[in-house]
């Protein structure tokens, strides 16, 4: 199976080869090294995810503008959440924080359920960046994406923020509303 993304080409087999595409209205020798800084960049934080406790696939090999992973076999969260896995999303994202890990894209697309456990698979937009701002940014994304995908956004929001504050800290859920909040006045005036 082939799954073509913006950024990327993903093979799934016995295992994950994503390969990140070339962008063409870049200068070759730039978007070369782009793309390889961008493709260690992600396998390095999809290591270093693992390290702290946040399941992710084992990375095999790493080249220029390819990753090489073991594949997660389950449910992908969009076809399965719930309350539950929501707030089981709030703890690990809290996790990441704790070591300063942006993921960038937290979709329920980019999660897979297996083994009773939440698998992060896609590490392709993840930084490193200390700053409540950022944080703030990461969790807003997941809440726009439950609004967009989830008739009970609210609830597996409001789980997410349970699972959140475990470790988590209040200031970043703050900002998220705050987030929101700067989007819906751009968004009127
Ligand atoms: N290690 C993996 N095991 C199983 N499925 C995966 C794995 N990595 C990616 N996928 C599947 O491929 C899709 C695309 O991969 P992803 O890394 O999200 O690419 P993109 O950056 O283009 O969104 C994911 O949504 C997921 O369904
Ligand atoms: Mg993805």
């Amino acid at each position: 199976m082939i799954y073509l993304g913006g950024e990327a080409e993903v093979r799934i087999g016995e295992v994950v080869v994503k390969k990140r595409k070339p962008k063409r209205y870049r200068l070759k020798e730039i978007d070369e090294m782009l793309r390889t800084r961008r493709t260690r960049a992600e396998a390095k934080l999809i290591s270093m995810a693992r390290r702290i406790g946040v399941p992710t696939p084992i990375i095999l090999d790493v080249e220029e503008d390819t990753i090489v992973m073991e594949r997660i076999y389950g449910t992908p969260v969009k076809e399965c959440m719930n309350e539950e896995i929501s707030r089981e999303i709030g703890r690990l994202v809290a996790k990441l924080h704790s070591a300063n890990i942006i993921h960038g894209d937290i979709t329920p697309m980019n999660m897979i359920l297996s083994g009773g456990k939440i698998y992060f698979v896609d590490f392709g937009l993840a930084f490193i960046d200390s700053r409540i701002e950022a944080k703030g940014v990461d969790v807003h994304v997941y809440f726009e994406a439950l609004k967009a995908g989830f008739e009970n956004w609210e609830k597996l929001r409001d789980a997410f923020i349970e699972g959140y504050l475990e470790i988590g800290s209040e200031e970043v859920i703050e900002r998220a509303n705050e987030i929101e909040e700067r989007g819906r006045y751009v968004e009127r005036s």
